[in-house]
């Protein structure tokens, strides 16, 4: 069901929820004053307790509850917002422990989305995880989130998402005095570390991570996606490349090799092709550069791919 603004702000101001559009991926909406409604995206999504929220806010301004006293906050928050970037800070005030599963932080960002910008002006902070099932991928467009639920969640229709993979998050560290990469997303790492005139030490292998998301399995289709190159393609689903060629196989093209922002923007919807085409069995094609956000969609296919 499609919701209007008017109607999208009633809805989540009355304690409900609403998949919404930002720059990245649609997002499954509640007000951060609705516990009720915090509760329910946990149980719409299947969503682990232990995976916190990321609190959507229309401007730093909005920040009360967090410590933006922070080095280097104003030159990221002027640098990257609105945009892809998630910061994980200081928590000051007492939030609902459902947002920040229990951790004495909390993620913020400030999506660069008109309609979600204008939303947000309406609503006030809103907390929004990607609104896909819990392990799939996260939708890109209004239908995706109504194909995923049946049409039972409401979805204010914001058109395609420019940027197609969750934001870049970085979390400050109090011990190192300084910011962290906690998930590689669709801003790119070296254009931070431009910014802040220091590498980002990478806390993303579950070992050290500082997201509790970096502990599940993501972005999964019904498909298995398999790494191992396959001696013929006869027959054989491929992710891969428009420039490649893999003769007789199935293709499903993340794009042409030349743009990694048109890749990601297309992966998950590429994804979820073959779950419509009931694809039992891929190949990826991860013969790409390891550098910018070829990263990110390395990282994306192999979460994608594993068990
Ligand atoms: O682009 C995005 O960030 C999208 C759109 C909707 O804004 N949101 C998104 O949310 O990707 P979600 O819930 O799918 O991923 C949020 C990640 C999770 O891995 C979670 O563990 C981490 O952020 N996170 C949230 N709060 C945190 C905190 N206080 N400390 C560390 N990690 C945190
Ligand atoms: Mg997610």
């Amino acid at each position: 069901m499609k919701l209007t603004l008017q109607e999208t702000v009633q809805c989540l101001n009355a304690g409900g929820n609403v998949a919404i559009p930002t720059e990245t991926v649609y997002g499954l909406a509640a007000s951060l004053k609705s516990p009720e409604a915090i509760s329910n995206i946990f149980k719409i999504k299947s969503r682990p307790l232990g995976n916190p929220l990321i609190v959507h806010v229309s401007s730093v301004k909005d920040i009360s509850f967090a410590k933006v006293d922070l080095p280097d906050f104003d030159k990221l928050t002027h640098a990257f917002w609105p945009g892809p970037l998630s910061l994980v800070l200081p928590l000051l005030a007492d939030l609902d422990k459902q947002v920040t599963a229990g951790l004495l932080t909390v993620a913020v960002r400030c999506p660069a989305h008109d309609l979600c910008r204008s939303l947000l002006a309406m609503t006030g902070p809103l907390v929004a995880p990607s609104a896909n099932p819990s392990g799939k991928p996260s939708p890109t467009q209004a239908e995706h989130v109504e194909r995923d639920y049946e049409g039972k969640v409401a979805v204010l229709d914001g058109g395609a998402c420019r940027s197609g993979v969750e934001s870049t998050i970085l979390a400050w560290d109090s011990q190192i005095q300084k910011w962290v990469l906690a998930r590689l997303g669709s801003l790119e790492a070296l254009s931070i570390e431009k910014v802040l005139g220091y590498s980002l030490e990478r806390r993303l292998k579950a070992d050290v991570a500082v997201c509790p998301g970096q502990k599940w399995r993501h972005y999964a289709p019904k498909a298995e996606l398999t790494l191992e190159r396959p001696t013929s393609f006869e027959d054989i689903a491929v992710i891969g490349f428009n420039e490649r060629s893999y003769k007789g196989a199935k293709i499903y093209s993340l794009g042409s090799i030349q743009s990694s922002g048109k890749c990601l923007e297309n992966l998950y919807e590429t994804l979820r092709r073959l779950d419509i085409d009931e694809i039992s069995k891929a190949w990826i094609d991860l013969d790409f550069p390891l550098e910018g956000l070829w990263e990110t969609l390395r990282e994306r296919l192999i979460k994608a791919s594993s068990k």
